[in-house]
């Protein structure tokens, strides 16, 4: 399946960015052994196309287990308290932002505006936009993205 994901869309310019989107929409992680099937059919190293992997955040290389909220966390959004959101998550979910996911039930990513700045502090679970969070909001999520883990 990864080798003809990567094989449909190898001949386009900037080929890269494409395959791993697709990779990563299909498996939900770029999963390390794609990363000499990448370079072979792009006949790049297997350095450079790891290097591409790591270079954006998105490209997560290891399954989540449970949901993905990425919470943003640029200017309008710090003015409007995501920053107490993450402190939050920290000490009433012991979630970290940003780092593992192990048994949470859900994962929680920086990201830089996501262009819904007017519903600051904004955020997307699963890739479903939310504005206005707040800290009863958030306490929700966590909760359901833990029963669903039950
Ligand atoms: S700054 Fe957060 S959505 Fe724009």
């Amino acid at each position: 399946m990864a080798q003809t994901l990567i094989d449909r869309k190898r001949t386009l310019p900037g080929a890269t960015l494409p395959i791993l989107h697709d990779l990563l929409e299909q498996f939900g992680y770029i999963d390390d052994a794609a990363i000499p099937l990448i370079a072979d059919a792009l006949n790049i190293s297997r350095a450079e196309a790891l290097g591409v992997v790591s270079f954006y955040h998105d490209f997560r290389r290891s399954p989540v287990d449970g949901r993905v909220l990425k919470l943003c966390r640029a200017e309008s959004c710090q003015a409007m308290g995501c920053e107490d959101l993450v402190s939050h998550l920290a000490v009433r979910h012991g979630v970290t932002v940003d780092g593992l996911d192990e048994g949470s039930g859900i994962r929680v990513e920086s990201v830089y505006c996501l262009g819904n700045c007017a519903l600051s502090p904004a955020a997307l679970l699963d890739g479903e936009p939310i504005g206005r969070l707040d800290r009863d909001r958030l306490d929700a999520l966590v909760a359901g993205a833990q029963r669903k883990m039950q």
